[in-house]
């Protein structure tokens, strides 16, 4: 059986954000995000505190964080890589800090400079002082169902990173397909994998949608009991260290799904995709969900 309810996390004003060419004013950033808080997400990735010379579309999100109407019961998500964007982070006042290493060494080189080891000793002062502050402490795994640079990624490697992020105190822990290779029955091994190491109610999918697969991952995840997953609203997105990539799987596309499932997720479908007509007027271009563009159309 699937699961009842399911916890959609909106990655559109980060991960979507941080891969466009256009710069999107802060103003426009700030409207999104309270437009989508107000279409009713639990949790929103809201900012990224790396350096602006690696990400420079991330560099305002000090004013996105301060300048947001903050919705009780959202979760305000942001990176933080270091100890520098921790502070950052902290000051910002993000509910959530998000640490992101790699199942795959050559794409941690190349996303954040450094072996899958340096990284994991990177994120424990991070861990620590998110829990020092009562922040919530998130792990994403990219490259989790394969990587750009050295293709095929052992489910070994991910049960290990997914170990180290557990041991970390992680709450919540991203398994991430960047570059949207994955099928649905790959998908359940490496799902099955992680469970073995870590709470799969805690677990999340984050699925790029390059190969058209993610839909198809995520149902394939729900039946094997995974219940969060990630979403950027009108498919927008991308990662600037995986040439090609292309968004995350649209909100719009898995609240319908979820929602002619039967399940829950405490969203106004409705609301969401004024947020995708909005944010793609900005961009100048037409948004790349199905349903969403179908709903629009109406
Ligand atoms: P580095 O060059 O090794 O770092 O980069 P460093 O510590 O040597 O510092 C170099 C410079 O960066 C210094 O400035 C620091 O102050 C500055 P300088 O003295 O040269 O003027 N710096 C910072 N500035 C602001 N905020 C910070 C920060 N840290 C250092 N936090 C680093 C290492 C990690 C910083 C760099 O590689 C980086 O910023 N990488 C970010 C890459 C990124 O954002 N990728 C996209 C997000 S991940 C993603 O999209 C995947 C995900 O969606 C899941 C999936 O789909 O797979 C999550
Ligand atoms: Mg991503």
């Amino acid at each position: 059986t699937l699961p009842k309810t399911v916890k959609i996390v909106e990655v559109g004003p980060r991960d979507g954000l941080q891969n466009e060419k256009e710069n999107v004013s802060a103003e426009a950033k700030i409207q999104l995000v309270d437009m989508l808080s107000a279409a009713g997400f639990a949790n929103i990735e809201a900012a990224s505190f790396v350096s602006p010379k690696w990400v420079p579309q991330m560099a305002t999100s000090r004013e996105v964080m301060d300048k947001i109407t903050r919705r009780a019961g959202t979760i305000y998500s942001a990176l933080t890589p270091n100890m520098q964007g921790f502070e950052a982070a902290l000051a910002a006042k993000a509910d959530e800090v998000v640490i992101f290493g790699s199942a795959s060494e050559a794409f941690s080189q190349k996303n954040i400079n450094c072996s899958i080891a340096e990284s994991i000793a990177r994120f424990e002062p991070v861990a620590a002082a998110a829990k020092a502050n009562g922040l919530r402490l998130r792990g994403s795994i990219s490259c989790s169902f394969g990587c750009p640079y050295q293709g095929e990624v052992p489910l070994e490697s991910v049960a290990d990173v997914v170990r180290r992020m557990r041991d970390l105190g992680c709450d919540e822990i991203d398994i991430a397909d960047t570059i949207g290779v994955s099928t649905a029955r790959k998908t359940q091994a490496v799902m099955e994998t992680a469970a073995r190491e870590f709470h799969l109610d805690r677990i999340a999918g984050h699925f790029h949608d390059t190969y058209g697969q993610a839909l198809a991952n995520i149902y394939a995840s729900l039946e094997v009991g995974v219940s969060i997953f990630h979403s950027s609203v009108s498919g927008l997105g991308g990662c600037p260290y995986a040439k090609g990539a292309t968004g995350n799987v649209a909100t719009e596309d898995v609240v319908y799904l979820l929602h002619g499932l039967g399940i829950e997720t405490g969203i106004d479908l409705d609301k969401v995709v004024d947020a995708g007509l909005f944010i793609m007027g900005q961009l100048g271009r037409k948004g790349n969900s199905r349903a969403g563009n179908a709903l629009a159309a109406k």
